[in-house]
């Protein structure tokens, strides 16, 4: 049975495990969509001891009938995308069939990079600690209508002369030196590779609904990074919640029928910015241990603490969302003490300590941990539907 166009969205800071459901649900959409962000983004998936790394392409893609889309609301960073996907097809995965752009997706240079890096240094204490990736700048470049759309690819000429005109620029400004050459040389070495892949994607999308076909839309970071809803300078530069996806891929919101929240059974976070239950102390080391928590594209640390379930409840009012998909609640088993934040104090839960990744059934799981995802769905104030109990792609227990 076909699924209801569906998007996912994280409800924390990023790594809810989002890849995991989006792997168990893929199989049952024809599309799977990117909307915003670009390869800040990444995760790994292992299957049969093979391993799978994504930052921009929809992990969606990892099931071989799904056509996977990059949206208008993301940056591509060229060279990147095609290691991701030759890396992608030397494990046997066909990716070049089935892949469209946007052409008004946006062109991330390698001086974003650089642009990023300066202005991290320049902000000293006040760093964002964002991933280096060119994200911020590249917006900024979309914002204030400089911005090269992969589109421009299409005739050199063009792109030649924004790309001169944008180092000049920021050599002016910033006093880099840019190299306009050498940029352009790198645009220019991987253009033809690309070109087949770009459309006007907004366009076919809703042709492809309106024909039937079923859309998951994958979502990136999450809602505490957006940068209007998010804990604001500390967030990325696109908007990551639910009118994100529109916005991002040109579709309207009646099409969007179900919306799926992640949530981390604790929380963590990299980069700066407030985080009012981190654990500074063994537990949290414990925490980041167990739960293997080291980012997947810059292999920082992640900050690790309790669940916070007021900025979950605040995530699923505003993105409107239907159900939680609860991640890594196996990270838990056995920790010295459990508590979640809500309503401006600390809760305090019994603790549990059987191995819980074999388990399929929810009423199988311990009275503690039942009584922990109980509770939380009080206080998300939205069913809890399914529940990561390991590292396992079966590892996941759906409740009716
Ligand atoms: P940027 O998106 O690289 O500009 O980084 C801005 C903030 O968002 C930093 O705190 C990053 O660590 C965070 N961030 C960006 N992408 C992700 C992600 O996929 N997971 C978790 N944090 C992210």
């Amino acid at each position: 049975m076909k699924q209801q166009n569906t998007a996912i969205i994280g409800t924390q800071w990023g790594d809810e495990g989002k890849g995991k459901l989006v792997d168990a649900l893929a199989s049952q959409f024809d599309i799977v969509a990117r909307s915003t962000g670009g390869s800040n983004a990444g995760h790994t998936i292992v299957v049969d001891g093979q391993k799978y790394v994504f930052h921009l392409l929809p992990s969606g893609m990892l099931h071989k009938n799904t056509i996977g889309l990059i949206g208008n609301g993301c940056v591509v960073h060229l060279p990147d995308l095609i290691n991701e996907i030759n890396n992608l097809e030397k494990t046997g995965l066909d990716i070049k069939n089935r892949l469209k752009i946007s052409n008004k997706a946006h062109l991330l240079l390698d001086y974003h990079r650089l642009i990023d890096t300066r202005l991290e240094e320049l902000k000293g204490d006040n760093k964002i600690g964002t991933t280096k990736q060119g994200i911020g700048p590249c917006y900024v470049d979309k914002a204030m209508r400089i911005g090269i759309r992969l589109g421009d690819l299409a005739d050199e000429a063009v792109l030649k002369d924004k790309i001169v005109k944008n180092c000049d620029f920021y050599n002016k400004t910033l006093d880099l030196k840019l190299n306009s050459q050498q940029e352009l040389a790198t645009i220019l070495a991987v253009r033809e590779q690309v070109l087949g892949f770009l459309d006007d994607t907004s366009l076919w999308l809703n042709t492809q609904i309106a024909a039937g076909k079923k859309v998951l839309f994958e979502g990136a970071q999450a809602h505490h990074l957006d940068i209007d809803h998010g804990t604001y300078p500390y967030v990325t530069s696109s908007a990551v919640t639910i009118g994100g996806v529109c916005t991002g891929l040109g579709v309207a919101p009646k099409h969007i029928a179900n919306i799926i929240g992640i949530t981390k059974a604790y929380t963590t976070r990299v980069g700066e910015g407030p985080f009012r239950t981190e654990l500074n102390n063994d537990l949290g080391k414990v925490i980041q241990t167990t739960g293997h928590e080291f980012g997947a594209t810059t292999g920082r640390p992640r900050r690790c603490g309790w669940l916070d379930a007021d900025i979950v409840r605040e995530s699923v009012i505003i993105n409107g969302i239907d159900e939680i998909n609860l991640t890594k609640l196996d990270v838990l088993t056995g920790l010295a003490e459990l508590k979640v934040f809500y309503q401006g104090e600390y809760k305090t839960f019994e603790v549990w300590s059987e191995d819980i990744s074999q388990i399929s059934r929810f009423e199988n799981l311990p009275p503690a941990a039942q009584k922990y995802v109980l509770e939380l769905e009080k206080m998300f104030g939205v069913k809890i539907r399914s529940i990561g109990v390991g590292p396992e792609r079966e590892a996941l227990i759906f409740r009716n």
